[in-house]
């Protein structure tokens, strides 16, 4: 009797337990969570203002002249951009990192492209302006701080441009799937459309993509754009370019593969926090890096509004510690320079979610071993046949038909030449000597 009755006490206690911790997280604003004190950041941010990567044949301002410093190069607007955005997150974190800078504070990684690079630089610049002993030039308001990069072709965990078979193979299958094919031809006016008038050869949203960001900063830059624009730019074209930002993480498993390896050194990171295991005891983790490492990121974390990311979106997760010993995240998204940014709360968990949890919902998108999953399917004892190696195989092997009937056809008709010219290979010989 008294035992049920304990028993009954107990499970009151947590159930009720169990739901205040759920009404605690889903329905007080975070000033009221119990958050405790900020621990540790992971900030991943798009470049500054940059100008286009690439023009089109019949672009009026096809000429490297009317953009000084180079196609696909932060400008001086995108210098004071990531400037402001650096004096920020200094503003932000100044609870968190100290002023003066120290390497045992701060690690900044970039993909190794000028605009990346040049961005991170500029942010430093505003995040830890040299005060006292650090003032080593008393002309220059700015000291040197360490960005880290890594080849493209060599990274897999920020510029996402290791080669990666499987992820070749699955876009394959993502771009034949039956939702973009119909979404591609819904959109085959357009495309035919901004074909002929640019001279370019655009088929799929990604390629419209490619257009539209130079159409994009060629208003920005107030140039006039050509008259056959107006029909389609920029509100036909901003849609579909949105769209194009979806595709390179659409599946669980292309996100695993092109984007799961930052996803799992973000939580990586933030275990080894926990734990008291970090070294050096970072505060702040800065990946400098574009758009598409932006959309893929948040792709993977499922809270992506399709919409490109603008330059200088920045990524926060934030991980928490408050006086019950409990670790919880938070991610925000900064798009705008006007508005607050926004809290994103990842499908399955609430806006502030406890570490653990956080993990366990994101397993399914980060590699446990990235270059064995990059193999293809047929070689590899991870996946099962797939239809892409099969396709390949089959292809391989009626060339390989083809490579022996021309050898046999062309030595038999060799040797009935020789036969009917005799002095052929004699004179052959002659030529060469
Ligand atoms: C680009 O512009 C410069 C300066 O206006 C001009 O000299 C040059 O011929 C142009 N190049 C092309 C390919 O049109
Ligand atoms: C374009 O024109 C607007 C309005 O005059 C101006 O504010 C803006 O700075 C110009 N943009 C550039 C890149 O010069
Ligand atoms: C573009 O359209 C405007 C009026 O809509 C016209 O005045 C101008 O000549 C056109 N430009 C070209 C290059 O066709
Ligand atoms: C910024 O992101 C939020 C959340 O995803 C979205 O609702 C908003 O429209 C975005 N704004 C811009 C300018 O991209």
């Amino acid at each position: 009797m008294s035992a049920n009755f304990l028993f009954f006490i107990s499970f009151g206690m947590i159930l009720l337990e169990r739901t205040s911790r759920y009404f605690f997280v889903s329905c007080l604003t975070e000033d009221q969570a119990n958050l405790g004190s900020l621990v540790f950041v992971s900030a991943l941010y798009r470049h500054g203002d940059r100008t286009p990567v690439t023009s089109y044949p019949t672009d009026p301002y096809n000429n490297v002249s009317y953009w000084p410093v180079g196609w696909g190069q932060l400008t001086n607007i995108g210098k004071c951009q990531h400037y402001e955005l650096g004096q920020w997150l200094r503003q932000r974190y100044s609870k968190l990192i100290p002023e003066a800078y120290s390497p045992e504070d701060i690690y900044v990684r970039s993909t190794d492209v000028d605009r990346t690079l040049m961005s991170a630089a500029s942010n430093l610049a505003g995040l830890y302006p040299p005060e006292g002993d650090q003032k080593w030039n008393r002309n220059i308001d700015w000291q040197p701080i360490p960005i880290h990069t890594v080849p493209e072709k060599m990274d897999e965990i920020l510029a996402g441009k290791r080669p990666c078979a499987q992820y070749e193979a699955e876009l394959l299958r993502v771009k034949t799937s039956p939702e973009v094919r119909r979404y591609n031809e819904e959109h085959a006016d357009l495309y035919r459309y901004t074909s002929e008038q640019s001279g370019n050869k655009i088929h799929d949203a990604e390629s419209l993509e490619f257009l539209y960001n130079t159409l994009f900063i060629e208003e920005l830059y107030n140039f006039t754009l050509p008259n056959w624009t107006k029909k389609v730019f920029p509100e036909q074209m901003m849609s579909v370019a949105s769209y194009s930002f979806t595709i390179p993480a659409k599946t669980k498993l292309l996100q695993r593969l092109k984007i799961g390896p930052l996803v799992g050194q973000v939580i990586s990171h933030m275990m080894q926090k926990r734990e008291g295991i970090m070294k050096p005891d970072y505060k702040l983790t800065v990946y400098s890096a574009h758009d598409t490492t932006v959309a893929n990121f948040l792709m993977a974390l499922g809270v992506f509004d399709p919409q490109s990311p603008p330059y200088t979106s920045l990524v926060l997760v934030e991980l928490w510690k408050n006086d019950h010993e409990e670790f919880q995240v938070r991610v925000l998204y900064r798009n705008s320079t006007k508005f607050r940014p926004y809290n994103l709360a990842i499908p399955g968990c609430a806006a502030v979610c406890p570490l653990e949890k956080f993990a366990d919902l994101l397993k399914p998108v980060i590699p446990v071993n990235w270059e064995k999953e990059c193999k293809m399917g047929i070689f590899s004892d991870d996946f099962a046949f797939n239809s892409l190696a099969i396709l390949a195989l089959m292809v391989n092997c009626i060339l390989a038909v083809l490579l022996v009937f021309s050898v046999v056809f062309g030595i038999a008709y060799w040797r009935k030449q020789k036969v009917s010219s005799g002095y052929c290979y004699h004179q052959l010989r002659q030529d060469i000597d």
